[in-house]
């Protein structure tokens, strides 16, 4: 039997992975791995416990011991309620600061082979939607489809603004760019699985694209893969 299928979503902070993962789920019926949100919760644990975020063996203990759930939620603009120890941590790990704690730890290749088979246990039948960096490249080399959502720093911060208004968190514009051209550089230059499109990758670049074309875009390319071979889900 084979394993169910993967679509791999890959890119840079601020590209859109989240609404595109969010409605593809909503037309396959498939699964979500929010991988970025399992390294924001090992940064935002790992201080919780007063770990200096570059002590590879303790961060990776966390996170491989991470007691996280991911409830599904009707309302709002993000799809699960996020429970780190039982206590709700939803907005508290959307921070920008969680966002580069996350980069730091996961430039730590222990952490990220402790992350692995955690993701690896999202892969369920009818399929998968992975969100992610390295998705496509290390995680799920085998995804019957990759895309690569990109768009330049200066509209990713604006829509990371726009996103962090809404949540009322106190935010500048100025310092969201540099804050995500920094974690652009440490995210592509690391040593392990650095953010790189799959050889095989479909790149979007979604800078001057309204939403609804970004995702009928991407719509066109999984439908015709997805539905156009046998897959374990026909059988
Ligand atoms: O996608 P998100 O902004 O939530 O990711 C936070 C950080 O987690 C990224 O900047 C990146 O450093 C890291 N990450 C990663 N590999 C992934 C997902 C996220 O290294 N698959």
């Amino acid at each position: 039997m084979t394993d169910p299928v993967v679509i791999a979503i890959d890119g840079p902070s601020g590209a859109g992975k989240g609404a595109v993962t969010q409605h593809l789920a909503q037309r396959t019926g498939f699964h979500v791995l929010d991988s970025g949100a399992l390294y924001r919760l090992t940064g935002f644990a790992a201080r919780l416990d007063g770990l200096e975020l570059t002590d590879a063996a303790a961060v990776a203990t966390v996170a491989r011991t991470l007691d996280v759930h991911f409830l599904p939620r009707q309302a709002g603009d993000e799809p699960f309620e996020v429970l780190l120890r039982g206590a709700v941590v939803t907005d508290a790990i959307r921070t920008d600061q969680a966002g580069v704690d996350a980069s730091t730890v996961a430039a730590l290749p222990r952490v990220r082979a402790a992350l692995g088979d955690r993701q690896q246990a999202f892969r369920q039948a009818p399929g998968l939607i992975a969100d992610g960096r390295d998705m496509g490249t290390v995680v799920f080399k085998d995804a019957l489809v990759k895309i690569f959502l990109t768009a330049s720093a200066e509209i990713r911060a604006e829509r990371r603004y726009n996103q962090l208004k809404n949540k009322d968190m106190d935010v500048s514009l100025a310092a969201l760019l540099e804050s995500i051209q920094a974690r652009d550089e440490r995210d592509s230059s690391r040593a392990v699985a650095p953010l790189k499109p799959a050889e095989d990758a479909v790149v979007i670049d979604s800078s001057g694209m309204p939403l609804e074309a970004v995702h009928e875009a991407i719509w066109t390319v999984v439908n015709k893969v997805i539905y156009s071979v046998p897959t374990n889900n026909a059988e």
